[in-house]
């Protein structure tokens, strides 16, 4: 059974990530910051919960630790924690990059000696293109207007990441998606977004990419999307 752990998926396009790949017959670990919120959503979906806040080492070292002790490897990772802040100050930036970037690394590091492990090791980054230099260069995307530096420059940040970690890995899978404007609670002040359970299906499309898929690409539902 291919063993799964999806960050942030207490909720929308995390957790019907989950759903999908529960349905599939992966054993999937939703990892949640919150106990009771995390616990809940396993509990939904019959899926197993790990507390993990992306911000915290001692979490993410103790998630993993967890998954290793239960499944001795991790077949599939998918960094799908994420904030969007609005405001434009050195706290707000902080916690945008702790939580959308740094917490890819803190997940990856504490990941790659379950990854290894794997036959077929798989790392997908929810990412987005309003951290496309393209799309926020370009007048016909709506990326162009965003007023959302702190996201963009943090996501720029997260798509980056994973095409570092496809250079040096060569023998694990790192894909970047932009998984479509979603009605979340992340979208919900803007009043966007298509159903959860469509994007999420862009995600389990890499999720469950063979051993000869891709790596090192930044994708959108209709392919590969300009950096
Ligand atoms: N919605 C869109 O249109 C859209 C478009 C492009 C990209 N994305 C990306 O898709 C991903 C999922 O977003 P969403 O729209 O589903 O938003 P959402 O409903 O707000 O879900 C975000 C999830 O991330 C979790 N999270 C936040 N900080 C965390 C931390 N420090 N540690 C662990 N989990 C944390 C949240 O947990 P809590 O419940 O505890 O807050 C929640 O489960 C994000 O990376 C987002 O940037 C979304």
């Amino acid at each position: 059974m291919t063993v799964t752990l999806i960050t942030g998926a207490n909720k929308g396009i995390g957790f019907e990530t989950a759903k999908q790949l529960l349905e599939l017959g992966h054993d999937v670990y939703i990892g949640a910051r919150d106990l009771k919120r995390g616990e809940y959503a396993a509990a939904a979906l019959g899926a197993r919960f790990v507390q993990l806040d992306v911000t915290d080492d001692a979490s993410v070292s103790s998630a993993l630790a967890t998954i290793d002790a239960a499944e001795g490897r991790l077949d599939v990772l998918v960094h799908n924690a994420g904030i969007l802040e609005t405001g434009l100050d050195g706290p707000a930036a902080l916690r945008s990059f702790d939580t959308n970037a740094v917490g890819i690394v803190r997940v990856t590091e504490a990941a790659l000696p379950l990854l290894r492990k794997s036959s077929n090791p798989n790392v997908v980054t929810i990412s987005s293109s309003a951290g496309s230099f393209w799309a926020v260069n370009n007048p016909e995307r709506p990326e162009f207007g965003l007023p959302l530096a702190l996201y963009s420059a943090s996501k720029s940040a997260a798509t980056m990441l994973t095409v570092q970690y496809a250079k040096s890995h060569p023998g694990i899978k790192f894909n970047a998606l932009e998984p479509g404007t979603t009605a979340t609670d992340m979208t919900a002040p803007f009043g966007i977004g298509r159903p959860a359970e469509e994007s999420a299906r862009h995600v389990v499309r890499l999720a469950t990419l063979d051993p000869t898929g891709p790596t090192g690409t930044f994708q959108d539902e209709a392919g590969e999307l300009p950096w």
